[in-house]
């Protein structure tokens, strides 16, 4: 009977085929809507224009400063971009922590916090004095009305700054004007979101790639559009990148069939509720709260550690994503999972409730991965759609924690994304080198046009 109790409130995380197809085609009619100048604003999920309106041909060159803010790491890189073959790229970069309150308080704190990380790895690189170009990569929603420009629209991710909000442009009140304060000068920014980073990365080396993913911390999708559907932007002819931000997609209720008990609690208690609702469905962010709050619930329904609540099981992220994709390593014996258990505070469990832990990492992880690719289906058939084609075949560059390191998030988004889209075959090219490489060559290309 506890078995049966268990599965009838997992099903309630299971999807059906139909109801893959119905997200599909709830994000495409999303996508029309976010494209389109008369339903942009209610539009869940805001198609941003990025004014990259080409992938790189390599012969880019020179030496670039980029940053790389809002995934789980804040990262300062020097990259040395050489003409001719494509393989000729340096790239150096140091790590920088951004303290809790600093991702939680001001804004200007945070600038003041990345100027002074640049400045550091001037010093690092012995570099002081001298001023380069700088990509930055900046994964957050912004309105752009040129590349050097981002207009936050709002955080995302747990960063929740204050005064900050809409209407700021983050590169020149911030960046700039800190940095001549502190005495350096930079000449020239590209503002770049990180799938727009890893696409660029990716289509360095395959130039079918133009779609980039990322599935970390958050969730989002940019792929090249045709200019004449992207009725913000002026100009009918060719192509341009347009950063989805499809984790916002639910916010107008496009979700609310298939959410269960558990993702409304978990959206309750983020720093943003009502918002982002798709990734919290998805990211590495949201996967282990969501897990966290099944088993909070089975242990009280008697169902699970025999019904004794653990203190640290009530803590808010505790179940990171690494628990999550430990925990489902196939070759992982039962007692290794035991012992992450006990780590997590669940010292008394038995090997019973390591099976049905495991269970429902597996069904949490499953629908992410099958919702990610029902949104991939959407996108990729698109384009195919754009072309005119019967049949489609394109690359899509992916970075983010969880799909390099869960065991089987990447297999099962790529069957969903098959069997929703089967006119189009899809090749995954997995990003090394992170998106601030990318935004390295966005910048190349711009100084490059802008010398001609
Ligand atoms: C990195 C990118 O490689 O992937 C970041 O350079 C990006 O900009 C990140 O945000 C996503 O992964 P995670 O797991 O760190 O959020
Ligand atoms: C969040 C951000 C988005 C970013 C994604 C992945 O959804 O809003 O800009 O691309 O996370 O990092």
């Amino acid at each position: 009977a506890q078995q049966a109790e268990r599965q009838r409130i997992l099903d309630t995380l299971r999807l059906s085929r139909n109801q893959l197809l119905e997200v599909k085609e709830r994000m495409n009619e999303e996508m029309a809507r976010g494209l389109s100048k008369q339903t942009h604003e209610q539009a869940s999920i805001k198609m941003l224009p990025t004014y990259v309106r080409s992938t790189p041909d390599g012969t880019e060159h020179g030496d670039f400063l980029a940053l790389d803010l809002g995934g789980s790491s804040f990262r300062v890189l020097l990259v040395q971009v050489r003409s001719g073959t494509k393989s000729n790229v340096d790239m150096h970069h140091k790590i920088y922590s951004i303290p809790q309150e600093t991702m939680q308080g001001t804004a200007e704190e945070l600038f003041d916090h990345i100027v002074d990380c640049i400045a550091d790895f001037l010093k690092y690189r012995d570099m002081r004095g001298v001023s380069l170009p700088l990509g930055f990569t900046f994964s957050f929603p912004c309105h752009q009305s040129k590349l050097d420009q981002g207009i936050l629209l709002r955080w995302t991710k747990g960063f929740k700054l204050i005064i900050l909000c809409c209407g700021y442009d983050i590169v020149y009140e911030n960046i700039i004007e800190n940095a001549h304060m502190v005495e350096f000068d930079l000449n020239f920014v590209a503002v770049v979101n990180d799938t727009v980073g890893t696409m660029m990365t990716c289509s360095y080396e395959d130039p079918k790639c133009e779609v980039g993913l990322i599935v970390g911390t958050g969730t989002n999708a940019c792929y090249m559009e045709e200019m004449h559907n992207i009725e913000l932007v002026e100009g009918d002819s060719g192509l341009m990148c347009v950063n989805m931000e499809w984790g916002a997609f639910g916010e107008g209720g496009e979700l609310d069939d298939f959410c269960t008990q558990f993702d409304r609690v978990v959206d309750a208690c983020s720093s943003n509720p009502g918002k982002q609702r798709y990734e919290k469905m998805i990211s590495g962010m949201y996967l282990g709260e969501i897990v966290r709050n099944v088993l909070l619930d089975f242990t009280a329904k008697g169902l699970l550690f025999r019904g004794k609540l653990s203190e640290r099981l009530k803590t808010h992220g505790i179940f990171e994503t690494k628990f999550l994709t430990q925990i489902e390593k196939d070759r992982l014996a039962m007692r290794q999972i035991r012992s992450i258990l006990q780590h997590l505070g669940l010292t008394s469990s038995t090997c019973d409730d390591s099976v049905v832990v495991k269970e429902v990492c597996s069904v949490v992880a499953r629908r992410a991965a099958q919702l990610c690719g029902a949104g991939l289906a959407a996108v990729i058939d698109k384009i195919r759609q754009n072309r005119n084609l019967n049949q489609l075949s394109i690359t899509v560059g992916v970075d983010g924690t969880l799909y390099k390191t869960h065991p089987h998030f990447s297999s099962i988004m790529q069957e969903t994304l098959q069997d929703l889209a089967p006119q189009c075959q899809v090749t995954f090219h997995k990003s090394e080198d992170g998106s601030g490489k990318g935004a390295a060559l966005i910048t190349a290309v711009l100084c490059q046009l802008n010398r001609i």
